[in-house]
């Protein structure tokens, strides 16, 4: 593979998956885990609370009768103990002598009665201490045979005085044992759920790393020049969509590169039929015994392809410039009938040899937002196909006119109509075997689209008219005719 380890699709996307699974593992043991065992600890702290508070008069009434015997004393205290399933250690507080408030570490503790007759009872002298200091309960946590308790310590009175504090512990065994017991699962699950995330995800990126590479050598066939067949498209998701899109990008690169090489098929093609021609009239001028009129006429017809060259070769500048996009157009408001005028003075010598007149139906202020220099081009294109592709006498009608918004220059004739509206803008098309190449509407089209206008044919029995539209404001909007539809690619 090209790809270094951490490179590849594959890789990052399993290292990602993991990475999250990781972290949310993490979170749970970090914070949920310690959560769940301080919650545990307080709801036993809260049941002893309330079990110290429900029991202290009792507590309380039990020291304070002077007739109890031990025996009452031990009883009293069990039940209570039992009722609530914690431990009750009652601690005597040892009578100071000197006057004053003792402090914390002065005042000394002897047990008085414990809850489970046993020799060693759990103490817990400060948390005591501080409950006889306070009068308050104090909660406090202690281990005592190697359990771990948590306790609280209830301070009870007698005449005002504190003489006992009653010692409540229970054991967190219980709840320690849950937290241990959900933390080995919670790691376990994160060690199973881990290995799950990174065989899946390993998987789940192969599957996808294996459509972009078939997606990027199709990209790499394209590229070299070679065309492939359409990749499958085998899913509705973001690939399955730029997978479609490859495919159209690369139709249409093809019918690009088919075009591109017809046209230079085409265009040799072109230039090299009268540059043979002319070879053999040189070949055939070489000969000395000529008579001077098969010699003028040889001149003639040479004089005619050279002129045809010369036109081959402009127009085929022209169309190569407006496919390079580097014709710079100028738009500004022009006078189309004014322009229109001129155009047909230039040409009164081609109408007079055609044994015509042109009629001109040209208002003035017709303005158009156009480059001047290629609507007189578009004009000239169109008046020498009037008179070029129409038999001697014909009548041509030349217009100007306001049409929805555009400007419209129309040139009708009535000649033999056309064979097909949209193929007469192909490129090389030509429809009678007259000396065109067939390039001048293919270049009238181009460039009035270029200047956000169109041109359309129409030719029935009754003649050929086409009509140029144009925008007669910035920006507007192009009247799309059929001009634009059916296109050759080109
Ligand atoms: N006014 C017209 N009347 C009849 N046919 C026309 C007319 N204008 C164009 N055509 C047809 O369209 C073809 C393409 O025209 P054009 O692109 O100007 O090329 P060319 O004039 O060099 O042949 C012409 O060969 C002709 O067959
Ligand atoms: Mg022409």
């Amino acid at each position: 593979m090209r790809f270094g380890a951490l490179h590849s699709l594959r890789n990052k996307l399993a290292l990602v998956f993991l990475g999250i699974l990781a972290a949310a593992f993490s979170v749970l043991y970090l914070f949920v885990v310690p959560q769940l065992e301080s919650n545990l600890q307080q709801r036993k702290l809260a049941d002893l609370e309330r079990l110290a508070t429900n029991s202290r008069s009792t507590l309380e009434s039990l020291t304070g009768r002077r007739d109890v015997t031990a025996d009452e004393l031990n009883a009293g205290v069990r039940a209570i103990a039992d009722a609530a399933g914690a431990r009750l250690t009652l601690l005597g507080v040892q009578q100071s002598d000197r006057a004053g408030d003792p402090s914390a570490e002065e005042i000394r503790f002897y047990v008085v009665s414990d809850s489970r007759d046993e020799l060693q009872v759990p103490r817990n002298d400060s948390v005591a201490a501080r409950a006889a200091l306070t009068r308050k309960p104090v909660p406090g946590r202690g281990t005592f045979g190697g359990e771990q308790l948590v306790e609280l310590a209830q301070p009870i009175s007698y005449r005002g005085r504190i003489a006992r504090v009653a010692l409540y512990s229970q054991s967190l065994d219980d709840a320690t044992q849950t937290v241990t017991f959900v933390r080995d699962r919670l790691l376990a699950a994160a060690g199973v759920a881990l290995l799950l995330a990174l065989v899946g995800g390993y998987l789940v990126a192969q599957a996808l790393s294996r459509r972009v590479r078939r997606l990027e050598q199709g990209a790499q066939e394209v590229a070299a020049g070679r065309f492939i067949e359409p990749l499958p498209v085998d899913s509705q998701d973001e690939l399955g969509q730029l997978t479609r899109t490859f495919n159209e990008m690369q139709r249409q690169l093809r019918r690009v590169d088919i075009a591109r090489k017809e046209f230079v098929a085409t265009a040799s093609h072109e230039l090299r039929t009268p540059i043979f021609s002319l070879g053999g009239f040189v070949e055939l001028l070489q000969d000395e015994d000529l008579d001077e009129e098969t010699r003028r006429e040889f001149l003639d017809t040479m004089a005619e392809q050279v002129e045809r060259l010369q036109k081959l070769a402009v127009d085929l500048l022209d169309l190569s410039r407006l496919d390079a996009g580097s014709v710079a157009l100028e738009c500004e408001p022009v006078d189309l009938g004014a322009l229109a005028r001129t155009i047909a003075g230039e040409f009164r010598p081609a109408v007079a040899r055609h044994d015509t007149e042109l009629e001109l139906h040209l208002p003035s202020r017709i303005q158009a937002l156009c480059d001047r220099e290629r609507v007189a081009q578009i004009m000239r294109i169109l008046l020498d196909n009037a008179l070029r592709h129409t038999p001697e006498g014909t009548h041509v009608t030349v217009s100007a006119e306001r049409q929805n918004g555009a400007a419209a220059f129309t040139v009708a004739d009535e000649g033999p109509g056309l064979p097909d509206e949209q193929q007469v803008f192909d490129r090389f098309y030509t429809g009678d075997a007259t000396r065109g190449a067939g390039l001048g509407l293919a270049i009238a089209r181009e460039l009035a689209e270029r200047m956000d206008g169109s041109i359309a044919a129409a030719g029935g029995a009754a003649g050929a008219s086409f009509t140029l539209r144009l925008p007669t404001q910035p920006g507007g909007a192009r009247r799309t005719t059929a001009s634009s539809q059916g296109r050759s690619a080109s």
